[in-house]
């Protein structure tokens, strides 16, 4: 079976080459680009990152495509529909990482409230400590609230983190978890109750129809002023332009961003080509956040730690054998 890799690091080189025969291995550094597509029309697994989009056009250039498996929780950057219609199999990583993504949040928050990165950043730029800190005043996460949308995995562990830090929680969940809510203590309220009590709000739900802007020109006006949000689930979920509303008005203190609309599009000069003017007005925007003082980006890299990548690895390589032996395993839901 002709399995092709993408976006693939030299360790994940070595461990899958230890795997599988060499003849069925095509490994790639990149990541998938209908632009400059490698020939290996002969693939019938693509492992691929978030930064592949899989689209119906990707997907008619590999006629023999039986899996789909991206070493990722997200699967929004895969057309299910267009997979369905091939009748291929979609596999993902449910969970690598749910304490990994929890505590890059709590770096986001942390950065955003007591002003740390600016702080550092301008010792490293002056070489020096001589300076006053009044500018680097920041406030306390102890007593204050979080509102988190998604109580799933990664969401119950930034919750036990807020619980650690003294904060109360406030939560909005389609499928509220009442136990875990009982046993931690904290309330499930309605968005738009959450959106008005919340000191920081953070989002943990998937990037799906329901989930699209679930933050937008309308509701931004409800949040609490002085409220920072950071989102590290997907960019969709909170429009671009409502965040720069939020903080061109000073409702929004402060805005820590893992992950964007328009990402890849934003991360890559190249994909600007053919953008349609929704998305490259989003990309101009995303831009404008970058140039913002109180708003601290990082490029998708919640996930990055040397533990959940090792865990991401082996559970991608079991939904291979999984699939190979005909028992498929984490179907994407
Ligand atoms: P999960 O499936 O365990 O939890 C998601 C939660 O969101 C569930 O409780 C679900 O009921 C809730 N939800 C679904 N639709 C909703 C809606 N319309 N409104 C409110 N809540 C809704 O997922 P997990 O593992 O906690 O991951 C969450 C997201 O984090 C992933 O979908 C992914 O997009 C993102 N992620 C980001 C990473 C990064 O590197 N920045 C790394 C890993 C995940």
């Amino acid at each position: 079976m002709k399995l092709a890799f993408f976006q693939l690091e030299d360790w994940e080189e070595k461990m899958i080459r230890e795997k599988f025969p060499a003849n069925d291995l095509y490994i790639d550094r990149n990541a998938i680009n209908l632009e400059k597509l490698p020939d290996v029309n002969d693939a019938e697994v693509l492992a691929i990152f978030v930064n592949s989009r899989i689209t119906k056009e990707v997907l008619e250039r590999f006629p023999k495509l039986k899996l789909v498996t991206t070493r990722s929780t997200g699967f929004d950057h895969i057309d299910l529909e267009a997979c369905k219609a091939r009748g291929l199999t979609v596999c993902y990583v449910p969970g690598y990482g749910d304490n990994t993504v929890a505590e890059f949040t709590f770096g986001l928050i942390l950065n955003l409230t007591r002003k740390m990165y600016w702080a550092i950043d301008h010792v490293k730029r002056e070489k020096s400590l001589a300076f006053s800190v009044d500018a680097l005043r920041g406030v306390d996460l102890k007593g204050k609230t979080l509102g988190i949308v998604g109580t799933g995995r990664i969401g119950k562990e930034v919750i036990k983190i807020a619980k650690g830090f003294g904060m109360n929680v406030v939560a909005h969940d389609m499928f509220p978890d009442a136990k875990f809510a009982e046993a931690v203590g904290y309330p499930y309220v309605t968005l738009e109750e959450l959106l008005r009590q919340a000191d920081v709000l953070t989002f943990h739900c998937p990037y799906t129809k329901d989930t699209h802007h679930i933050v937008n020109m309308e509701n931004i006006k409800l949040v609490k002023r002085g409220a920072y949000l950071v989102n590290t689930a997907r960019g969709g979920i909170v429009e671009t332009a409502a965040m720069l509303l939020g903080l061109k008005e000073g409702i929004l203190s402060g805005v820590g961003l893992d992950v964007f609309e328009e990402e890849i599009a934003t991360r890559s000069d190249l994909a600007l080509q053919g953008l349609s003017a929704s998305a490259a007005e989003v990309v101009r925007e995303n831009k404008e956040l970058i140039e913002m003082p109180n708003v601290l980006m990082t490029p998708h890299n919640a996930f990055n730690s040397k533990e959940a990548l090792e865990r991401i690895l082996e559970t991608t390589l079991a939904n291979i054998h999984a699939f190979q032996e005909g028992t498929p395993q984490n179907l994407v839901p």
